[in-house]
Formats: C-alpha cells, structure tokens, sequence
C-alpha cells in the first residue's frame, strides 16, 4: 500500500489523484488526515483512510501498519516544528517496516546559507534524518509552485500589472500537478531509491520574462513593478494574507531576487519521460484571452 500524508492539501490531493491516473487501484492508496470528516471524499472513492498526526508518534504507527512506499509531503505546520514532525513521521515508517520514503524538500542553491535560512533549514535537517534513518529514501527537492504566481506576484495581474521585490532573480516555476506526476512517477517504477531529485521546470524564469509572457497571452500590456518591502507587505496583507504570512513572502521574494532559486536542473523529465510543462503553457491556461 501507498500512503499519502497530507492527503487533505494541495500537493497530496493532487498526488493520489496522480496515482489513480497512472493506474494505481484506489483500494492500494491509503490518505493520511488528522481526522475522520476530512477523509470522507477519499473514503468515497474507494481510498482507504488513515487517521494520523505529525504530532502523535502512535497515531503514526497505527496508520503505517501495511504501508510499503510512504510519501512525506512536508508539513504546513508552524515552521518550528516541522522538523520533529518529520522526524516522527520517518522513526514510525521505520518501525512499521516500511520498505521506501519518499520526502518532499525544497530546491535552493543552499537552504542552509539561504537568507531565509531559518525558514527552510527544516528541510535539510529532514533530509540528513532521513538518510541516516537506513530506510530506503528518495528525495524530490520541490522548487517554488507556479500555483503561487498570481498570490504573491499581486492580485489581479491582468489589471494591476506584477508588483514583487524580485529584481531580475529567476524561478523555475513548476505547477504543483507536475509535481505531483513526478511523486507518482516515482513512487510507480523502479530505480529510484536513495536518489535526491530536483523537481523543477527546465528553464527559470524573471519576473520580467512572466510580464511579458502574460503580455503576449493576453494582448494586455503588463509591467513589472518592484514595489519597495513595506508596500509589498502591505499589498500582500490588503489580498487577505497575515501580517506573518505576508513578511515570509516577502523573504521569498528576496530570496528570489538573490537568485537563491537559480539552481539550473531539472530531473522532471528523467522521471516522467516527458517534458515538464513549461510556465508559457500553465499561464496559458490562466491568461490566455
Ligand atoms: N514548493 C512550494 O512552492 C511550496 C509552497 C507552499 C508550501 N510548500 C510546502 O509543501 C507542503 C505541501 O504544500 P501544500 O500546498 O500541499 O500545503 P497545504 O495545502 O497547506 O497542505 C498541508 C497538509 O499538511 C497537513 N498537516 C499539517 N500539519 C499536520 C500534522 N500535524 N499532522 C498531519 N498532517 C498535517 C495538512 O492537514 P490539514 O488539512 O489537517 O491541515 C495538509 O493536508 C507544505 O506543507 C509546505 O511544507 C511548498
């Protein structure tokens, strides 16, 4: 059995949807949530539903009980405590004999020396966990979603023109059914244990580069603003974000313009035997007059 945390989320509702579209039976993948009523659609479909909390290492173990492959999709909890979650998640895979862990990262030049360290050292912290914990593993190092491009590059793009502090640092934006195509294609052939991947989109792209392909889409010119912090801030709390969600986009949004994101690989296409979609494609589907 395959079992999906996050289940209830964005990418590992889209990744048991990947599995079923691969071929996987629904009867063979199992949906992490932290209650029963959150499970009931996937119970519906024939998906079986485990009850679980990153925080609660024996709810952990009662639902790891017949699982071989596990999918750690990281988790959305306080950024302090992820990394013990994930660390509860891997010692009860572990114990519950699981055979393969798959851990969603996150793809930077360096999360450790990153100027938003303390919000992503997590992830390298699960990773060196995780490949000392002596279960096989795999590790797909996730870059930005493209999913994310009209919350934090402003609302209404098509009107207001992009406003982010991102200067000319660039992305390789990949949508999050991409990723989620690349955590099924893994989880469903061979050869892929202790790997680390990178799942991002062949070619990163500016700010710049998004204003004029979404130009080009919709026979609108769109200009590229790089509003100062403060307005961003502001910009991003008026869109209905926190005060706190709000400045860690705007960490986000420096860290791009570093080129902290600018790590020019992409394993997309080695797992899916097919090119990733390209951002010009995904922002078709959305701008396209
Ligand atoms: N690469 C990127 O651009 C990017 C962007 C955003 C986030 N991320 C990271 O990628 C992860 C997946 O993204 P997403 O968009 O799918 O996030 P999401 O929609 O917020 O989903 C997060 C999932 O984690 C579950 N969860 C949180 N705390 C938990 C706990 N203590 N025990 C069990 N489950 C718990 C949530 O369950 P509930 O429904 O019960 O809350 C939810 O199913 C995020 O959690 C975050 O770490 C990456």
């Amino acid at each position: 059995m395959i079992l999906v945390t996050g289940a209830t989320g964005n990418l590992g509702g889209a990744t048991i949807n990947a599995l079923l579209k691969v071929g996987i039976a629904a009867k063979e993948i199992a949906a992490l949530v932290r209650n029963e009523e959150k499970g009931a659609a996937f119970k519906s479909n024939g998906i079986q539903v485990k009850v679980g909390d990153y925080d609660d290492f024996e709810s952990l173990i009662a639902a790891f009980e017949d699982v071989d492959k596990l999918l750690l999709i990281s988790s959305s909890s306080d950024i302090k405590h992820r990394f013990n979650q994930h660390k509860n998640v891997i010692d009860a895979a572990k114990k519950s004999g699981v055979s393969h862990i798959i851990y969603t990262g996150f793809d930077m030049k360096n999360l450790v020396q990153s100027t938003m360290a303390d919000d992503v050292i997590y992830h390298a912290y699960t990773a060196d966990y995780l490949k000392q914990a002596t279960v096989p593993y795999t590790l797909m190092n996730n870059t930005l979603y493209a999913d994310l491009i009209p919350i934090i590059a402003g609302e209404n793009i098509l009107d207001n023109g992009i406003s982010i502090p991102a200067g000319d640092g660039k992305v390789p934006f990949l949508p999050i059914s991409e990723m989620a195509d690349a955590l099924a294609g893994v989880v469903t052939t061979p050869g892929h244990e202790n790997q680390e991947y990178i799942i991002a989109a062949e070619t990163a792209i500016s700010f710049a580069e998004i204003a004029d392909i979404i130009s080009a889409l919709s026979g609108k010119k769109i200009a590229y603003h790089q509003a100062v912090l403060g307005v961003y801030i502001e910009q991003l709390v008026k869109q209905g974000i926190s005060e706190s969600d709000a400045a860690y986009m705007a960490r986000f949004a420096g860290a791009i313009a570093k080129g902290e994101f600018e790590t020019n690989k992409s394993d997309v296409e080695k797992i899916l035997g097919r090119p990733a979609l390209t951002l010009r494609d995904y922002l078709a589907k959305i701008y396209l007059k």
